[in-house]
């Protein structure tokens, strides 16, 4: 299938598009419309740029492990989860000074308990993609329009091998680098690689394969297994933020992430 930039632009900028129409054997739980649906096992996906020289069964492991779900949240849910976490965000102030960081220019913080209505989000989230499994703190991360996530690998320490997350206020772009094989695996001991809540090895992208992911608001993103471990992932910086060939613009940006017990 051959996704055009029209295709990508739709998605974009429609927020009617909703959940409900037609059926996705992906997601069974959920429905999408059928034409968005990404197909299991073809190499091509609307929301993901493969870069460099993939080998076919990665690529097909990766489609599986690094999945997007568009318009997973619908405005109205949007606004209940901004109305509950703005209050919070806003006694913070935006860390910029630490430039070693993982994260720059971001405010962040955890919530454990959440009014009913958006409990039913974080559990449509839990079912979706834990299975039910879902570590009870729900981590929030206020990206600043000048912000950016650098690559890093998840600690191993804190985080099993799922990270789901939804995006808020903007589109933005993910950047997934290979990193080395295994050597952020669960259960592993060395305290080197463990020892802070992100990793931050240096993958390059000169002779190696790494995909972007195009993560349009209102998005849910489902990272697990190798594309958790086994690649770094990051947010491109607005200059940089660009999805084959288009420019996406990052303005200020909530993630909402789930993570299972590692
Ligand atoms: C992180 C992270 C991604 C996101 O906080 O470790 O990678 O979607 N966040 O904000
Ligand atoms: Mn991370």
């Amino acid at each position: 299938m051959y996704f055009s930039t029209k295709i990508i632009k739709n998605v974009l900028n429609t927020s009617i598009m909703k959940w409900g129409k037609g059926s996705c054997e992906c997601y069974p739980k959920y429905k999408v419309l059928s034409r968005y649906c990404m197909q299991k096992h073809s190499s091509d996906n609307i929301f993901i740029d493969f870069h460099g020289n993939w080998p076919e069964t990665e690529k097909s492991v990766f489609l599986n492990e690094m999945r997007v779900l568009p318009n997973f949240l619908s405005n109205e849910e949007e606004a209940q989860l901004l109305d509950e976490v703005e209050p919070y965000l806003k006694r913070l102030r935006y860390e910029f000074d630490h430039w070693d960081d993982a994260i720059h220019g971001y405010r962040e913080t955890e919530r454990k308990h959440w009014y009913p209505h958006n409990r039913k989000t974080i559990q449509r989230i839990s079912d979706v993609a834990f299975n039910g499994q879902i570590m009870s703190y729900i981590h929030i991360l206020d990206l600043d329009e000048k912000g950016v996530i650098k690559p890093h690998v998840d600690s191993t320490r804190y985080c099993g091998d799922t990270i789901a997350g939804m995006s808020l206020l903007s589109n933005s772009v993910m950047r997934l680098i290979r990193t080395d094989e295994k050597k952020y695996q669960q259960n592993k001991t060395s305290e080197d690689v463990d020892s802070s809540y992100r990793n931050q090895p240096k993958p390059s992208t000169i002779n190696n394969f790494y995909a972007d992911i195009l993560l349009p608001r209102l998005s849910l993103y489902i990272m697990s297994h190798s594309a958790r471990y086994n690649f770094t992932h990051e947010i491109l910086a607005n200059e940089n933020s660009q999805f084959k060939g288009e420019k996406i613009l990052k303005t200020r940006r909530i993630s909402i992430i789930c993570r299972n017990e590692p």
